[in-house]
């Protein structure tokens, strides 16, 4: 399954996205929110995130004004890399380097044009493993460390 979520900040560039992956074919799973009104981005960071972090989803996309909040939430959670991404190229690194099973955006600081182009980039960019995974196995291992309150 793939994911997206976004709050009120994230929602115009969350129903693009959605549209963008329609025409590619993608099937994507909308966790909200639905409407404009003013929400609270850790609600709906979490599902994404949750989702991810459990298996349900293998992927997932959050938005909210900056991205910024959206990352803070979804990085508590483990196993899960979330990338806040600001164009082509921390978008290609945030697979190629970092495996990013999240893509973060800031709804208020890109234009639909170019997010949409990143969403592309981090969806067909392959993660180049070697060193890379040394490092993620490392970030893996301070996870299990926090976990056990061995720090
Ligand atoms: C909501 O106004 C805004 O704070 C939120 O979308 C996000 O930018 C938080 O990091």
């Amino acid at each position: 399954m793939f994911v997206i979520g976004s709050d009120h900040g994230g929602l115009e560039l969350k129903e693009a996205i959605k549209g963008f992956l329609k025409n590619r074919g993608t099937d994507v799973t909308d966790f909200g929110t639905e409407n404009g009104d003013s929400v609270d981005y850790p609600d709906f960071g979490e599902k994404v995130a949750r989702a991810v972090s459990c298996g349900e989803a293998s992927k997932g996309i959050l938005i909210c004004g900056t991205g910024i909040g959206m990352s803070l939430v979804a990085n508590k959670f483990p196993r899960v890399r979330a990338a806040l991404v600001h164009d082509e190229f921390t978008a290609q690194m945030s697979k190629e380097h970092n495996n990013a099973n999240i893509l973060v955006l800031g709804g208020r600081v890109l234009d639909n044009e170019l997010a949409l182009k990143m969403v592309a980039i981090w969806l067909d960019t392959p993660f180049e493993g070697d060193r890379h995974q040394r490092r993620l196995d490392k970030i893996a291992q301070i996870e299990e460390q926090v976990r056990k309150g061995d720090l």
